[in-house]
């Protein structure tokens, strides 16, 4: 186990609308592929969410389930390491979003950007509903169930992050004030021996009296390195350091996804819905189709004419996919007229394959053995169910729901 292994837990889901391409493995599925070997990492489905706006055709969601947990895992998600698991299968998350609904202003969700930018761009459906409404919430509830420390998102995903902070700050502030908290910190702080007890006292000293925030760091890891606290104490403390009540829901940071350059065949980002893409389980063949019939500088009309990279869609998939001397090649030949553009095209359709090739291999396993894929999906849900269940009893204990 790494050592930051207890202090980072890392949540993210997918909405499963449709087959995963290379947009989603350079933007996206890279990034918790490293993730899942340094932090303890929880991976879902969002299929609740793809319900807020494919109300009318569930079975779009019914068939990329399965899809999606398949190129997950022929991408190299590795249930060894992180828990993989479908949201609507831990029930859990949706009691929490009702309990949250409770204490959670209408304008807060109404001001988040997405509510209304998905609305004037999906102008063709009705996304007038409740259920949409809500979506920033029910996601919310998919964090703070598992008590993630950091969310790994794209730039767009943001504004859901903080709106989660918000939330559960305003849950800590109603609920956290537990009777006898004061003395129950006190004993807890007896719980981490006399030197760390001293140092805890320094660390939240310095802390509320100077804003010392590296004290505050400090103070957080020594709690959460003190392997023999009950989460109860390590929420009262978490919460005695910084001075407020008890922390039962944390507020979770975003983590920038680092920034992916994958454009789509026509030179706009890939996405699915600009028609533009390459699967992940695309054959060779249709890799080989997609790319020859790539568009490139229109000034190249004829072989012999010059052309320049900057204005074709190659290039740019030659700067994610090539070396230098490779691109040394493009700039030089393509400007000279040196080399055709199917030439040009060649090493991309060969750096293509060669990354598909491994993802295909594996996909054709568990596509093969969806047995295989089941029992994944059944052991996330089950270990995921486990948390999402002991937090729900903190929740409801403190929402007077306790009996
Ligand atoms: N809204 C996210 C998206 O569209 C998907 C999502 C749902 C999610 N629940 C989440 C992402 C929780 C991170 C954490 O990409
Ligand atoms: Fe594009 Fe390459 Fe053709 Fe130049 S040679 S226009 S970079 S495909």
């Amino acid at each position: 186990m790494k050592k930051n292994m207890a202090i980072e837990r890392i949540v993210s889901g997918m909405r499963p609308t449709g087959n995963l391409h290379l947009g989603h493995y350079n933007g996206v599925l890279k990034n918790w592929i490293q993730l899942q070997h340094e932090s303890e990492c929880f991976f879902f489905v969002a299929d609740w969410h793809a319900l807020t706006t494919h109300y009318d055709s569930p079975e779009v969601i019914e068939q990329n389930v399965w899809e999606m947990v398949i190129d997950w895992l022929a991408a190299g998600i590795d249930p060894a390491h992180a828990t993989v698991f479908i949201q609507s299968k831990v029930p859990e998350h949706a009691e929490l979003h009702t309990l949250l609904s409770m204490i959670t202003p209408l304008g807060w969700l109404e001001r988040v950007p997405t509510y209304k930018d998905q609305q004037e761009k999906l102008s063709a459906k009705d996304l007038s509903t409740y259920g949409f409404l809500g979506y920033p919430l029910l996601q919310s509830a998919d964090i703070l169930i598992y008590k993630a420390t950091q969310v790994p998102v794209g730039e767009d995903q943001v504004p859901h992050v903080e709106f989660t902070r918000e939330v559960a700050r305003r849950f800590n502030h109603l609920y956290g004030k537990e009777p006898g908290y004061e003395e129950k910190a006190q004993l807890a702080i007896k719980k981490l021996g006399s030197k760390k007890g001293k140092l805890y006292h320094e660390l939240k000293d310095a802390y509320q009296e100077e804003g010392d925030d590296q004290a505050l760091e400090a103070g957080q890891s020594l709690i959460e390195e003190h392997q023999s606290l009950s989460i109860g104490d390590k929420e009262r403390l978490l919460g005695y350091l910084e001075g407020g009540g008890k922390i039962i829901l944390l507020e979770p940071e975003y983590k920038l996804a680092p920034a992916s350059k994958m454009i789509g065949l026509d030179g706009q980002k890939m996405s699915k819905s600009y028609n533009n893409t390459v699967a992940l389980r695309e054959s060779v063949e249709d890799v080989q189709k997609k790319i020859k019939t790539m568009p490139t500088d229109p000034a190249r009309v004829r072989r012999t004419d010059p052309g320049d990279p900057n204005k074709c869609p190659v290039w740019q998939l030659h700067q994610v996919y090539s070396k230098d001397d490779v691109q040394d090649w493009v700039r030089k030949g393509c400007s000279s007229a040196g080399i055709g553009c199917i030439e040009c095209k060649q090493p991309i359709i060969d750096a293509i394959t060669k990354e598909l090739k491994p993802m295909q291999e594996r996909a054709i396993h568990y596509v093969e053995n969806p047995d295989l894929v089941k029992s994944v999906v059944a052991e996330g849900c089950e270990k995921a169910g486990k948390l999402a269940r002991e937090t729900m009893r903190e929740v409801r204990e403190a929402m007077g729901l306790d009996f």
